[in-house]
């Protein structure tokens, strides 16, 4: 049988504490800085990528989310969970792994956790929107949600696009104080300024950008008509499950709109409010040169951010490049390595299961491998 494309064998394996340490190594501003140049990246190849909405399991208290997307060469899928009760129980709200593939074949090449990477990956997609869609010289921002994600949200504003002063508001104040204290002790943040303000009406007044980034599965109504101000772009990231909203619908009738993909975002944003003929634009044609994004200084935008596979592509691309390149990453046993690839059976029938056995971990303290090759990350 004549073999013509050599994939590597062990599928590897990227751990929350290996991405914690490259994330340290390079520095959060590099690694905000990579995601977003290959998320506007991959943007502009929109229609190399086999798209779907995510397919999602809702429950009373959260949704459970695959997302999968491809291109010609590499598949990839995230599976995330969005349950804003968790911190209650000691969980953060989104939780997160992903998988890439070699699309010739199918082969898992790489298996890494996507948590942390999500936090950057998302802040990394709002400053591509905001670029092409906040006023140039924007300099304040509301950040209305200090959880989990919201550090990541301030730093990428303040790196990427420039962003001197944050107003902050979150309905915990303890969620704003340990907001304030992990940036006050950041070398990264020390010239960025911070207050916090009692509603978020109050901190949104004069400023040039509006994140909302909350998590309560309703249909909340976070920034109303009445809190708009010409000029102001919304990045609106926390709306993004059916039933799950901030945004007053009056706010997305007086705003231009623009989506990630429009068929999830119909089902997932806070467009879910709005009639199905109310016009959106799709980012990667703003990106492309191919619609304009903002036309005025007094015009309104509003970046109505769910979260798209094709992030998490790019966010993937990113890690497993970076770890390649910082020798990151242990192989992992995942696929049965088959001397004839037709004879899946010779792994179980009785002689294998007797050698197996006595050649198992537990009797023999090796570990159990099927020939495998362990290496540092493969490029795909
Ligand atoms: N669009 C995307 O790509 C994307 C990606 C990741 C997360 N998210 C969403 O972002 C949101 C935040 O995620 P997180 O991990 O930071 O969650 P988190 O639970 O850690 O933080 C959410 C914060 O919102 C606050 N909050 C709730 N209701 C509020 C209100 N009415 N006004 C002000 N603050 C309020 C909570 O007190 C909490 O501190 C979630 O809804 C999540 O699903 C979106």
């Amino acid at each position: 049988m004549k073999t013509t494309h050599v994939t590597p064998l062990a599928t590897q394996f990227l751990s929350a504490q290996d991405v914690i340490g490259l994330v340290q190594r390079l520095g959060l501003p590099h690694c905000l800085r990579g995601m977003a140049a290959n998320i506007h990246q991959d943007f502009l190849r929109w229609k190399a990528f086999d798209k779907s909405p995510r397919v999602a399991c809702h429950s009373p208290d959260g949704a459970i989310e695959l997302m999968p997307i491809a291109d010609d060469k590499t598949f990839t899928f995230k599976y995330v969970n969005g349950h804003p009760k968790n911190p209650q129980h000691g969980l953060p709200t989104v939780m997160a792994f992903g998988v890439l593939s070699d699309v010739a074949t199918g082969m898992p090449l790489l298996i890494s956790e996507l948590t942390l990477t999500t936090a950057i990956r998302t802040a990394a997609t709002s400053v591509v929107a905001a670029r092409a869609l906040a006023r140039d010289n924007s300099r304040v921002m509301a950040l209305i949600g200090n959880g989990a994600q919201a550090e990541f949200q301030a730093l990428a504003f303040h790196h990427l696009l420039g962003i001197e002063e944050i107003h902050l508001f979150d309905t915990d104040v303890e969620a704003t104080a340990k907001l304030m204290r992990n940036l006050q002790a950041n070398p990264d943040a020390q010239h960025l300024r911070m207050a916090a303000y009692a509603s978020a009406s109050e901190a949104v007044r004069g400023v040039d950008i509006t994140t909302t980034i909350t998590a309560d599965k309703t249909n909340a109504t976070i920034i109303t008509p009445d809190m708009i101000e010409p000029g102001m772009h919304l990045n609106a990231v926390g709306g993004d499950c059916p039933g799950k909203t901030e945004i007053h619908p009056d706010v997305l009738r007086a705003a231009k709109v623009f989506v990630e993909y429009e068929p999830q975002t119909r089902i997932e944003g806070d467009l879910q409010q709005m009639p199905a003929d109310f016009a959106v634009t799709e980012l990667w044609n703003v990106l492309a040169g191919k619609t304009p994004g903002r036309e005025s200084e007094h015009e309104v935008t509003m970046f109505d951010s769910v979260g798209f596979a094709m992030e998490d592509f790019s966010a993937l691309r990113f890690i497993r490049d970076t770890a390649l390149a910082q020798g990151m990453g242990q192989a992992m046993d995942l696929i049965p390595h088959l001397a004839d690839p037709k004879d899946l059976y010779q792994l179980v029938k009785p002689a294998a299961r007797k050698s197996a056995r006595s050649a198992s971990p537990a009797t023999t303290n090796a570990p159990a491998h099927h020939g495998a090759p362990s290496a540092a990350i493969v490029a795909a």
